[in-house]
C-alpha cells in the first residue's frame, strides 16, 4: 500500500515536473503590447509566418557580407546584420549573423545585446575585445585572424581596431532579432533627453558636461540600432 501511494507520486511528480520547470518564451522583440483582439494587429514572434508552400530559397538567403563596407563616420565602424529582418527564413529560429568594419583606429563603442549572446571570429587585422560584468569584471583580450571571442548575453561589450590596417569580423549571435543598446547613445542621446541633473549626479559630473554630452549625442546616428 506504502509503496503503491510512493509510487503513486512519484509518477506524479514525473508528469508535473517538465511543467514546474517550464518558462515563457524569450522576448523576440523590445516589447510586445497586448492586445485584445485580432483587429488591434497581432504579431506571432514579432512576425506574420508564410505560408510554407510559398516559401523561396531566398527566404533564406542573404548576400553582400563579402563587401567592405564604408567606415568613414564618427566612430570608424560599421555593422552589417542579417537577421529575421532582412532574413525572413529565420524567423523563430533564434539565430543571426553579422559583419563589423573597421577602419584603422576604429571602434564599436560599449553596447550590449539584450537578447543574445555572441560569439565574434576575426577574418582581418586585431581587435581589442572585451565585455564587463554587472560586477565590474573586465574579460579582455586582443584578438587576432582565426581567433574568436564570446560575449555573454546582456554583457555590456566593445571591440576596437588596434591593428595598423583596417579590421573584419564577423558574428554569430542566438536570436533571430538580438537588439542592440548603445550605452552612450541610450543615456545621452534619448528623446526626449533624461533630465541633466539626473545624470550630472549619477556621473558624477557638472550639469554642463552633461549638456555637452546630451548636445553630442542628440543627432548623432552614424549608429544605427536593430
Ligand atoms: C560579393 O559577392 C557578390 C555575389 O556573389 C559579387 O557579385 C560581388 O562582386 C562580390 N564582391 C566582392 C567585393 O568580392
Amino acid at each position: 500500500m506504502k509503496s503503491l501511494s510512493v509510487l503513486a507520486s512519484l509518477s506524479l511528480l514525473a508528469l508535473t515536473f517538465p511543467f514546474a520547470i517550464a518558462s515563457d518564451p524569450s522576448q523576440l522583440q523590445d516589447f510586445c503590447v497586448g492586445v485584445n483582439t485580432p483587429a488591434d494587429g497581432v504579431y506571432v514572434n514579432g512576425k506574420y509566418c508564410k505560408d510554407p508552400s510559398l516559401a523561396t530559397a531566398d527566404d533564406f538567403f542573404f548576400t553582400g557580407l563579402n563587401e567592405t563596407q564604408d567606415t568613414d563616420n564618427e566612430l570608424g565602424s560599421f555593422v552589417t546584420f542579417a537577421s529575421a529582418d532582412n532574413v525572413p527564413g529565420l524567423n523563430t529560429l533564434g539565430i543571426s549573423f553579422a559583419r563589423a568594419d573597421f577602419a584603422v583606429n576604429g571602434l564599436i563603442p560599449a553596447h550590449f545585446h539584450p537578447r543574445s549572446s555572441e560569439i565574434l571570429g576575426v577574418s582581418q587585422g586585431t581587435l581589442l575585445v572585451g565585455f564587463v560584468t554587472s560586477d565590474k569584471r573586465l574579460f579582455t583580450k586582443t584578438i587576432n585572424v582565426g581567433d574568436v571571442f564570446v560575449f555573454p548575453q546582456g554583457q555590456v561589450h566593445l571591440a576596437a581596431n588596434v591593428g595598423k590596417v583596417p579590421a573584419v569580423a564577423f558574428a554569430a549571435l542566438n536570436s533571430q532579432n538580438p537588439g542592440t543598446t548603445y550605452i552612450s547613445e541610450t543615456v545621452f542621446g534619448s528623446n526626449p533627453p533624461i533630465n541633466p541633473d539626473v545624470l550630472a549626479k549619477a556621473f558624477r559630473l557638472d550639469v554642463t558636461a552633461i549638456m555637452d554630452l546630451q548636445a553630442k549625442f542628440d543627432d548623432s546616428s552614424n549608429i544605427k540600432t536593430y
